[in-house]
């Protein structure tokens, strides 16, 4: 495959193009005015496929965004490599915070990203590492160096849980039979340190909502003789973690897979920085669960956070008011072996029984998943491992993430496959929040890294 390489520098301007044109389509899968935008994006998706090399090209309506699929079925008896990618992007607020609007990508330098990154809402998760699989795919169909079959399924709707792509997965399990999954929509640890993603976070994600007088009232004739549900709110949620930082949910770290010490002292031999990751936050010191180290924080142990909290006045000046309700929203990352229909089931009997008389607390569970582990000595993981060791001269670390894709462990549930995690981004791009960028390294690299996993896939494949 001695060509991939200068084929991308021959047509890299191209290929940021492109990606910049995808990237100016706000494709919000959350915010229902930009529907038609979220359905342009799938139809540009799907020409992309077409036009990289795809024979068969379809964009599969559900009841919610289409999910393009895609394939290149070169012969029965070679292995086929499923990708999965999605074109949906978080919602780019807050708004003023970008230093240039979220969808008009423009490439600037950063320390990290000498070379320039693109900033834009979905330049690294994950327009941009899907739009690598396609430009990789066109790639090998130009240049004759396909060793098997092909497959894409990108859908519309990762971001707000995939609740359509499961359904599809389980009534189309012929349709995406394959050998092994890929999907980039991940990290690596930096750019000298290639890394495969061998683990992923499952997520519990709920809503409470605490209602005290059925109306607001004036926080002078009412104050301090009725439950103020923010007061209530916010001492409920406090309580949900103990002086160590370990969450109190009764039965919550029953199945919390244990991690060995010599597990652990692998994990820690990944290059880390704590000074750095600090600065890089402007946090002066870290915080987190008693006998654990960052890394494990986030990747081996179950958290609970809040994600957002409201409730009362808000506006400018001053209002004396007690609110009538008050809201939260509220995550919990698993781990393997947590299931995370069980932990919503134990969140909402505990928080409900710890109100305190006088409010009414309702939870609403929103949506959720399994959290991934795979091994390293899988036929996938050694092709990728492989694969990086020939674009960056080293041989990847695995590392197991914090961040939560939950249709992966359906996959493995509904087709029985392992999937394959090789992500291009750091964890400093910013995804989900204002200035989200994706270096150009990083993309092409990736262009440049995806084919070799393919030629290693199949030849090591019995
Ligand atoms: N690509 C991310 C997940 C991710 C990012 C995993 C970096 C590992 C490293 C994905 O788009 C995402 O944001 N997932 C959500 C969950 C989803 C159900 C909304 C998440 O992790 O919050
Ligand atoms: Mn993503
Ligand atoms: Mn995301």
């Amino acid at each position: 495959m001695k060509n991939i390489k200068s084929y991308v520098q021959e047509n890299k301007q191209r290929f940021l193009d492109e990606l910049i044109e995808l990237l100016k389509i706000p494709s919000i899968s959350a915010d229902s005015a930009y529907k038609q935008d979220t359905i342009n994006t799938a139809d540009a998706v799907a020409k992309s496929l077409k036009e990289a090399g795809c024979d068969v090209v379809e964009i599969c309506e559900t009841e919610g965004y289409p999910i393009i699929y895609a394939h290149k079925i070169i012969d029965k008896d070679l292995p086929t490599v499923l990708v999965y990618g999605h074109y949906d992007v978080q919602p780019p607020d807050p708004l003023n915070l970008w230093t240039s609007p979220p969808f008009e990508p423009v490439i600037k330098t950063t320390d990290l990203h000498p070379e320039g990154a693109i900033f834009a809402r979905g330049a690294c998760d994950d327009k941009g590492q899907m739009y690598m699989h396609v430009k990789a795919m066109e790639f090998m169909t130009k240049n004759n160096t396909l060793p098997c079959n092909v497959k894409f399924m990108i859908e519309g709707e990762e971001e707000v849980g995939s609740v359509n792509l499961g359904k599809f997965v389980k009534q189309n399990q012929d349709k995406l039979s394959n050998d092994v999954i890929l999907i980039s929509d991940t990290g690596m640890i930096a750019q000298d340190t290639p890394s495969i993603t061998t683990g992923l976070r499952g997520l519990s994600y709920v809503e409470v909502e605490v209602t005290g007088p059925n109306r607001d009232l004036h926080s002078g004739l009412y104050g301090g003789a009725v439950a103020n549900p923010i007061n209530v709110l916010t001492k409920m949620i406090a309580s949900l973690h103990d002086d160590n930082n370990h969450i109190t949910i009764p039965g919550f770290y029953d199945n919390v897979e244990e991690l060995s010490l010599d597990e652990r002292a692998q994990m820690a031999k990944a290059p880390f920085s704590l000074d750095k990751y600090k600065a890089a936050l402007d946090i002066d010191a870290v915080y987190g669960e008693e006998g654990y180290t960052t890394n494990e924080r986030n990747s081996i142990r179950p958290t609970l956070d809040v994600n957002g909290i409201w409730g009362g006045y808000t506006g400018e000046g001053a209002k004396t008011v007690i609110a009538s309700q008050a809201f939260a929203k509220i995550s919990m990352r698993l781990v393997p072996n947590q299931d995370w229909e069980n932990i919503t089931d134990l969140f909402k009997n505990h928080f409900e029984s710890i109100a305190p008389k006088g409010v009414k607390v309702k939870v609403t569970p929103h949506h959720g998943g399994q959290g991934y582990v795979t091994p390293i000595d899988s036929v996938g993981y050694q092709a990728a491992s492989k694969a990086y060791q020939e674009t960056f001269g080293k041989t990847p670390i695995p590392q197991r993430s914090g961040g939560s894709i939950p249709i992966v462990s359906l996959f493995e549930q509904e087709l029985k496959s392992k999937t394959i995690l090789m992500g291009f981004g750091l964890d400093s791009d910013a995804i989900h929040s204002p200035n989200e960028h994706f270096g150009v390294w990083n993309y092409l690299k990736g262009i440049e890294t995806i084919p070799y996993f393919y030629k290693y896939f199949t030849e090591m494949h019995k």
